[in-house]
């Protein structure tokens, strides 16, 4: 998390403090804390929490990554290693979607551990983000054998999760990570050098694709268009940022 933030919610917090304190001391008894909601059953599809009356909670990172358990709902799960669910900050305002787990990923169960891994690293960096402030997944959760494209079928089992996971993060803006991240969510055929770099949406949430840093590598040209999109995201996450 960048230090003005932490120093913003440092803020925030001690503000919120001292205005409770303030309320108590006025003899304002009833200044209760909101009740905990780790108790609560999760809110079933279609409800909300609020709409509940505070009866149920929001589903959880955690409670996606549960429900996927040790999955074998299509025929990936017998030639994985194990599931690649996805890593970072669970309040992130930026998610990137990638296409499949490799090998680096399937061994290590992290996306984008590998060459490309490392090369997106280096685009957030630029960005003035880490690894950590952000949420990184992939559309299918586990490696299609030898690294092949994913299947229709595959992708309509998988990406309900990928929906839930959104839905927990909240995101302001998602990237979608190349051709087969752009073309599946997006559910076009329009070609990636087309859809880059002007918006989208995807689940209500802005969508931008870019290019894919494993194709970055082999053709360095285009990371001048990556890095033009990406400027585009960070402007987008400036002006929700109030
Ligand atoms: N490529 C992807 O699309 N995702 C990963 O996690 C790694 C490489
Ligand atoms: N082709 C792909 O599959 N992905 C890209 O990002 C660019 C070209």
């Amino acid at each position: 998390m960048p230090d003005r933030l932490k120093n913003e919610i440092h803020d925030a917090l001690r503000a919120a403090r001292s205005q409770l304190e303030y309320l108590r001391d006025l003899g304002e008894a009833e200044v209760v804390q909101p009740p905990p909601l780790e108790g609560l059953p999760v809110c079933p599809v279609g409800t909300t929490s609020a709409a509940s009356g505070g009866s149920c909670r929001p589903e959880t990172l955690e409670d996606v990554r549960a429900d996927l358990g040790d999955c074998s709902r299509c025929g990936l799960a017998p030639s994985r290693n194990q599931l690649v669910f996805g890593t970072g900050n669970p309040a992130a305002r930026l998610v990137l979607v990638g296409e499949a787990p490799g090998a680096e990923e399937d061994r290590r169960g992290e996306p984008f551990v590998g060459e490309a891994g490392q090369l997106l690293d280096r685009i957030l960096k630029a960005m003035n983000l880490e690894r950590a402030d952000v949420y990184i997944c992939n559309v299918l959760k586990c490696r299609p054998p030898k690294n092949r494209d994913p299947e229709s079928g595959e992708i309509e089992t998988c990406e309900p999760f990928l929906i839930r996971q959104l839905a927990a993060i909240r995101p302001q803006v998602i990237v979608a990570l190349g051709r087969f991240a752009a073309q599946s969510l997006l559910r076009s055929k329009t070609p990636i050098g087309r859809l880059r770099g002007t918006w989208q949406e995807y689940q209500g949430v802005p969508l931008m694709p870019t290019f894919h840093p494993a194709y970055l590598l082999r053709n360095p040209a285009g990371k001048r268009e990556v890095w033009e999109d990406m400027k585009q995201v960070m402007q987008r996450l400036e002006q929700v940022s109030v």
